[in-house]
């Protein structure tokens, strides 16, 4: 079984954090996104993996994964020329997947639990497809199932303004190469793009098998600044403790990670929390649910429920820091002398709230 990670697309609504790096590398606790999905597929046997990338964040998706050997792993790139359609991405992957099953996982995607109980049900009972299904308060922003009086799966639709359920399609599905002839058959939806919600369509009223599951943990597409504070905060409450670097007169409690390199200093630090390597924590307040990048320096600063990337530096600031997604190498220092007034140079479309 082949493995397809999706890593084109614009991530539009991520901006400003998106200008400069593919969202599937903004990271959650300290690790990006795409990592995960890497390992995910990976801890179910999967090493024959393509990526789909675009032209414009492609290389970097390139030189964050390497050949995949680092995973044991076997990478090829698959340049998508356009967003065209997560239906489209596997049009153009498929000289790779040729006739073999494969799993698609969107990179974008995080569930907690791992891949493998869907992997065994799809080899035991093979059909066309499998899709993965949970239930959300806002059906209207993603694929929607339908399933029938005797709980078939009948429809699928993409982001319905008048949604028959509110199962959403979470982003891993698995196929045959029966989705390649189903691929075959479309047209661009309303919006313009090659849904994959309608080739799984096609297969259904052709008589093929598509099987929906149930996700058994919680699962968070990644695509707004908020689903990345939820997923840090989901991440970092399943992860254990474990300080490999310097705390010196400091109090941590719950669930604490400091990186060899790093440095805690006179601070209090509320676990859940990630530290990496090289970050320099001193007189501050961390945690919970924040995850410190590389580099990072926070002096004299309360930092809860966000996340700091990598060289960033947070010096004197007299409000807490709360629910922040602040980007790599961003200054945000304070003066005591005059804490009542804000000088800002923040690039093209920056947020600045006060909550
Ligand atoms: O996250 C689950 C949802 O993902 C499903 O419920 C929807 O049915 C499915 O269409 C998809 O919706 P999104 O609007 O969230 O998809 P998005 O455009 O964000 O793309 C998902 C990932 O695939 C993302 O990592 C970018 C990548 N992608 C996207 C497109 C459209 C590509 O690689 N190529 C593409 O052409």
């Amino acid at each position: 079984m082949k493995g397809l990670i999706l890593t084109g697309g614009k991530g539009t609504r991520l901006r400003p954090l998106t200008h400069t790096r593919a969202k599937q590398l903004i990271p959650i606790a300290n690790k990006p996104n795409l990592f995960y999905v890497i390992d995910d597929l990976v801890a179910a046997g999967i090493t024959d993996i393509g990526l789909i990338i675009s032209p414009e964040t492609g290389e970097e998706i390139r030189a964050a994964c390497g050949d995949g050997g680092r995973w044991g792993a076997r990478f090829t790139f698959i340049v998508q020329d356009a967003p065209r359609g997560l239906a489209h991405a596997v049009m153009t992957a498929e000289p790779f997947l040729g006739e073999e099953p494969f799993v698609m996982y969107l990179g974008d995607n995080l569930l907690s639990g791992g891949i493998g109980h869907l992997v065994e049900a799809f080899e035991a009972s093979a059909p066309a497809a499998l899709v993965l299904l949970t239930e959300v308060p806002n059906p209207q922003q993603f694929g929607v199932a339908e399933f029938d009086a005797a709980g078939n799966l009948v429809r699928l639709v993409e982001k319905p303004a008048d949604p028959p359920s509110n199962l959403a399609l979470v982003g891993v599905y698995l196929f045959t190469p029966a989705i390649h002839e189903a691929t075959a058959t479309l047209s661009p939806s309303g919006r313009g793009e090659y849904e994959i919600t309608d080739a799984i369509q096609a297969l259904i009223d052709s008589g093929h098998t598509v099987q929906a599951r149930r996700t058994r943990g919680w699962w968070k597409d990644t695509g707004k600044p908020d689903d990345l504070l939820e997923a840090n905060r989901l991440v970092l409450a399943e992860m254990a403790g474990r300080i490999d670097g310097d705390v010196v007169d400091s109090g941590l409690t719950g669930a604490v990670v400091v990186d060899a390199g790093a440095r805690v200093v006179g601070s209090t630090i509320r676990g859940p929390v990630h530290i990496a390597a090289g970050a320099v924590i001193e007189n501050a307040t961390i945690g919970p649910f924040a995850s410190i990048g590389e580099n990072v320096e926070v002096t004299a600063a309360t930092v809860e429920h966000s996340i700091v990337m990598t060289g960033s530096r947070l010096c004197r600031v007299p409000q807490p820091l709360v629910g922040c997604v602040i980007g790599e190498g961003v200054l945000v220092a304070g003066d005591t002398a005059r804490a009542d007034s804000l000088k800002l140079v923040l690039g093209d479309r920056s947020q600045v709230r006060w909550t």
